[in-house]
């Protein structure tokens, strides 16, 4: 890289994790987005695309300009970033594309600034980012992504990021190719919840994060139920249940709606047992008419890397 510049690759990131709306997320071993990032001798931000998504270049409206210009408010040298940002993670995908983007971002710059924030003023920055995207700074892709694992977002204000460590999972994703935004499937949640769904979710949260630590598979499983968000978000997702259905049934521990959507994840004890869920996900996606992708990663230790 030319002096002044940095290659980042930012990876994608499973928020909620079932039964952790907003709280729970881990980083994904790929796919990654790319950027070079630049230092520029004038305030504020540019943005060059570099694939043919079509996001909008002005920086108040995109993911990579809301989050770099709010770290450069922090900064009282006359600089700025140029950003070329080639997307690998598509937009409106339920894998962290947004907080990919926004993450990435503040830490190139901060690289290019000598380190001088904390990952958790970066934290901060890249949520402003995620809220042009959303209209909501949740942390629960961001936090993943910039520290890598399994996160829990104790608290987003004042932050609270405790990073958990779990046994070796895999993770089959199927990504159907429409667009749920964000924003949309926020919309059409519920804004109050009955006391028993609550008992039941807080059980299932506090179970996940304890089989996670304990390295208990079947627990992690059991736990992995959401009975607040996915029953009304599955709509958005074609063949949700027997997606879910088919993947237990060719071994995966347990799985749901990856994000806000459309992506769907399940956890696998081993590759192989990851494979053949993602063979019953494609079997049950073949028929639906409906276009899609599929990986099979791991849960990635690390979050964005530079080069
Ligand atoms: N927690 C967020 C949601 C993640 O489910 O809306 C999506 O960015």
């Amino acid at each position: 890289m030319e002096k002044g510049s940095v290659e980042v690759f930012s990876p994608a990131t499973v928020a909620n994790v079932v039964c952790g709306f907003d709280v729970l997320g881990f980083a994904l071993d790929g796919p990654f987005d790319k950027m070079v990032i630049r230092k520029i001798a004038k305030k504020g931000v540019a943005i060059i695309n570099k694939d043919d998504y079509n996001l909008p270049t002005e920086p108040a409206k995109n993911v990579i300009g809301g989050a770099l210009l709010a770290l450069l408010k922090e900064v009282p040298e006359e600089i700025g970033f140029e950003v070329e940002s080639t997307k690998l993670i598509k937009p409106g995908s339920g894998i962290g594309s947004s907080a990919a983007s926004a993450a990435g971002s503040v830490v190139g710059a901060n690289q290019l600034l000598n380190n001088r924030f904390s990952k958790e003023e970066l934290i901060h920055f890249a949520m402003c980012g995620e809220e042009v995207a959303s209209g909501s700074k949740h942390a629960d892709n961001i936090a993943p992504c910039i520290y890598g694992g399994i996160i829990l977002i104790r608290s987003s204000s004042p932050l609270d990021i405790i990073s958990i460590p779990a046994p070796p999972l895999f993770v089959t994703i199927l990504h159907p190719q429409i667009e749920v935004k964000t924003a949309d499937s926020r919309g059409i949640l519920k804004k109050q919840i009955l006391l028993k769904d609550a008992v039941t979710q807080w059980g299932n949260v506090a179970g996940l994060v304890a089989g996670f630590m304990k390295n208990d598979y079947e627990l992690i499983g059991r736990s992995l139920v959401d009975v607040i968000v996915e029953p009304i978000r599955s709509i958005l997702i074609p063949c949700f249940d027997e997606l879910k259905n088919k993947s237990l049934a060719a071994g995966a521990i347990g799985g749901g709606i990856s994000g806000s959507g459309p992506s769907v994840f399940m956890l696998s004890k081993n590759e192989a047992t990851a494979k053949d869920v993602e063979k019953a996900m494609i079997a049950v996606y073949q028929k639906s008419g409906v276009d899609f992708h599929t990986h099979v990663t791991t849960i990635s230790n690390q979050g964005v890397r530079i080069k």
